[in-house]
């Protein structure tokens, strides 16, 4: 099975890559890496499958030659990876000389491979030991991450394509300090909204310090869900439109109208940090470009019996993935056609992550992941008709280049292009690899 496209039906230059994040790859026991939240998180009870953690993951470490390798054979221009804090400040503080090392030899290696690195400055990895001051309920968390940014940057900053402050804002407050599902794994309105704020506040703050630098092309990377009303009733209607006011909204309209929905400061106002206001400005300056991750809609409804938002997701009629998610590449074509009309204008966008995870098998040496290869088919047809009806993308990262440490479902998930065997770290391509490879023009 191949694609429907081949590169030359998308624009000139566009940009076709594979994404990665730190603590889903790496192995977070090597290379003197502090304990992050994750860490922490995954040792409690019942918050990750089997209690997995990313201790060894794909030992990405030892094995980025490889890795790396296997993306230039499949034709991609670019690979967008992550820096872990807890590696470069183990102790949220000092730092691990044998960390920079580590991303600064990653850096010449993608180089070397003439790939363009995307680099994403947070992906999750938050140093325990910030955790334990209050991590991103605290203020000061904004110029903890300016300076690690700073860091990074000098030894690095030269090197990079494109840089990104932080992966998912919604998944860094919302999901782990609302729903508790990711670290820290808080279920508090007054740590989310607090959460909310501050890591737009940290994103201004790293922002400004690397255009202090004479760094360019900075952006962040926001997640998107279509928020579809579970039926017609107006009730169904005013819970998807909250549900888009708190996970699409929120952070788009801060960033590019200086203000926050006011359906949402409704429920939050009071627990948010005094003078939020007056950060507002600095939050809305200018970025050089846009990452969109999406996946899937939500089916939503409304939920009298829960406190605000009240509202539940339930189950849609559409096919799903192994995680249970509704493929639905219109909501792609929604997102970039929206962004461009109603907030971000001429600012380039980038799909940074789009992927879906299957139970995949090796057998005979192959993973025919055909699913694959029709979510990718179906998804980069949503971007070429966004292209189409005007909206400026400029490139497309599949997630993921390998099969990795899915979060609080730990290794049972594989969004891979790549199979990894985690008994021997063995790395398969998939179907859906070969695909890319026929269709973008590697060899
Ligand atoms: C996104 C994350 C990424 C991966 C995918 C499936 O929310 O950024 O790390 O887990 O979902």
């Amino acid at each position: 099975m191949s694609f429907s496209f081949r590169r030359t039906d998308f624009p000139d230059g566009f940009l076709f890559g594979a994404a990665t994040a730190a603590y889903q790859i790496e192995g977070s026991s090597f290379g003197d890496a502090g304990p992050s939240h994750w860490d922490t998180f995954a040792a409690t009870p019942g918050n990750v499958v089997n209690a997995e953690t990313g201790a060894i993951a794909c030992d990405h470490y030892h094995r980025y030659a490889e890795d790396l390798d296997l993306i230039r054979a499949g034709g991609f221009d670019a690979y967008r990876f992550s820096t872990s804090w807890a590696r470069v400040m183990p102790d949220g503080k000092s730092v691990n000389a044998e960390g920079l090392d580590f991303y600064d030899r990653l850096a010449d290696a993608i180089l070397e491979r003439g790939l363009k690195p995307y680099l994403t400055l947070y992906h999750w990895d938050l140093p325990a030991a910030l955790s334990d001051l209050g991590g991103w309920r605290n203020r000061d968390v904004a110029s903890w991450f300016a300076d690690y940014a700073g860091i990074v940057m000098r030894r690095i900053g030269d090197r990079m394509a494109a840089t990104a402050t932080i992966n998912e804002p919604w998944c860094v407050s919302w999901l782990s300090h609302f729903w508790g599902i990711h670290a820290p794994g808080l279920r508090d309105i007054r740590a989310a909204a607090r959460s909310m704020h501050h890591v737009l506040l940290a994103h201004a703050r790293a922002l400004e310090a690397m255009r202090a630098a004479g760094h360019s092309n900075l952006g962040i990377v926001l997640n998107f869900e279509h928020a579809n009303p579970a039926s017609d009733r107006p009730e169904d209607v005013a819970a998807a439109k909250r549900y888009d006011g708190f996970y699409n909204r929120w952070f788009i309209e801060a960033l590019t109208r200086k203000s926050y929905p006011q359906e949402i400061l409704e429920a939050f106002g009071d627990h948010m940090p005094q003078g939020y206001q007056d950060d507002l400005q600095a939050i809305g300056a200018p970025i050089d470009w846009l990452g969109v991750n999406y996946y899937t809609r939500t089916n939503v409804a409304h939920d009298p019996a829960s406190a605000w938002p009240s509202l539940k997701s339930v189950r849609g009629p559409l096919p799903k993935t192994d995680m249970g998610w509704e493929i639905y590449p219109d909501g792609l074509h929604g997102f970039l056609t929206r962004l461009h009309r109603d907030y971000t204008s001429d600012t380039p966008i980038i799909v940074t992550e789009n992927g879906m995870a299957w139970d995949d098998r090796v057998e005979g040496g192959r993973v025919d992941d055909a699913e694959r290869i029709a979510y990718f088919d179906t998804h980069l047809a949503a971007v070429r008709r966004a292209i189409a009806d005007g909206a400026p993308v400029r490139g497309y990262f599949g997630w993921s280049l390998l099969d990795n440490y899915e979060w609080s479902f730990g290794y049972g998930k594989r969004f891979g292009m790549v199979h990894v065997d985690y008994e021997t770290q063995k790395r398969t391509p998939k179907a859906s690899f070969e695909a890319f490879r026929q269709a973008i023009g590697g060899n």
